[in-house]
């Protein structure tokens, strides 16, 4: 039996990751922090996949994330997707510490964490995805909380696939430009849906770099709207 960890699978590309990657012989151990709405994921897809395991934290804390870790126990995963993330949009100059500490936990920290405990213990063939963003390769004006976040989880997976590459386990990033999510529901600003790509097909992506056979790795993915960028 597979064991895949997904964070941020309450909704979104999380879920829509959650909901390609369901299957008969594969236990979900889904993640988010809205108990509603990842319930509402798990009774979903409960037809489709063995067993589902609904993990409610924080990954804002460091004692979310080790929550979180206690939680999924010793049995090794196969998978792990860093999805959770935030995104703060704003001036530079109007920023609060309490935004940058937050976006700095769960969209960095969160995913060094995990990366750093459950990499030891996947077996060769396994896979750790990143869900990055065009934002970290690129700086754009009053997204520089969300870019430094995604730059410096590009430098830290690159170096990371590399260490692991000896260990048969695949490090994945991918990198989505403007996809129609909730993420963009509390940004101030008018923001073209219409424009976006879609979580499915950012969950389409993932699920086929992991579908390569295990000595290929599909590593790098950025899928963008032909309409252009926002
Ligand atoms: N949408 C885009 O345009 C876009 C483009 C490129 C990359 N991305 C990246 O894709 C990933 C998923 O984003 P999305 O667009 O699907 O956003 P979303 O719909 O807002 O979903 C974000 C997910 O992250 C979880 N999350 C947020 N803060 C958290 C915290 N403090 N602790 C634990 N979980 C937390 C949320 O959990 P709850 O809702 O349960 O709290 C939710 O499941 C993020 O890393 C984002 O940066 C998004």
């Amino acid at each position: 039996m597979k064991r895949y960890l997904i964070t941020g699978a309450s909704r979104g590309i999380g879920r829509a990751i959650a909901e390609k990657l369901a299957a008969p012989d594969v236990t979900l151990l889904l993640h988010g922090r809205d108990t509603v709405a990842l319930a509402d994921v798990c009774k979903s897809l409960k037809a489709n996949c063995a067993n589902i395991i609904r993990l409610i934290h924080d990954l804002a804390i460091s004692s979310g994330v080790s929550d979180l870790i206690a939680e999924v126990g010793k049995d090794p995963i196969d998978l792990l997707v860093n999805n959770a993330g935030v995104a703060v949009v704003k001036p530079f100059g109007e920023i609060t510490s309490v935004e940058w500490e937050q976006t700095l936990g769960v969209n960095v920290t969160a995913p060094f964490l995990l990366t750093q405990h459950f990499a030891p213990r996947m077996p060769p063939g396994s896979s750790i995805v990143n869900i990055l963003s065009i934002a970290a390769k690129t700086g754009y004006p009053s997204w520089s909380a969300y870019c430094m976040s995604k730059f410096a989880l590009e430098g830290f997976s690159q170096s990371v696939r590399e260490e692991l590459r000896e260990h048969k386990i695949r490090v994945i990033n991918v990198y989505p430009a403007a996809t129609d999510t909730s993420i963009w529901n509390q940004l101030e600003g008018e923001w073209p849906r219409e424009k976006m790509i879609s979580p499915e097909e950012v969950a389409g992506a993932v699920a086929y770099a992991l579908s390569r056979p295990n000595d290929v790795a599909l590593e790098n993915i950025t899928l963008s709207s032909l309409t252009g960028s926002l």
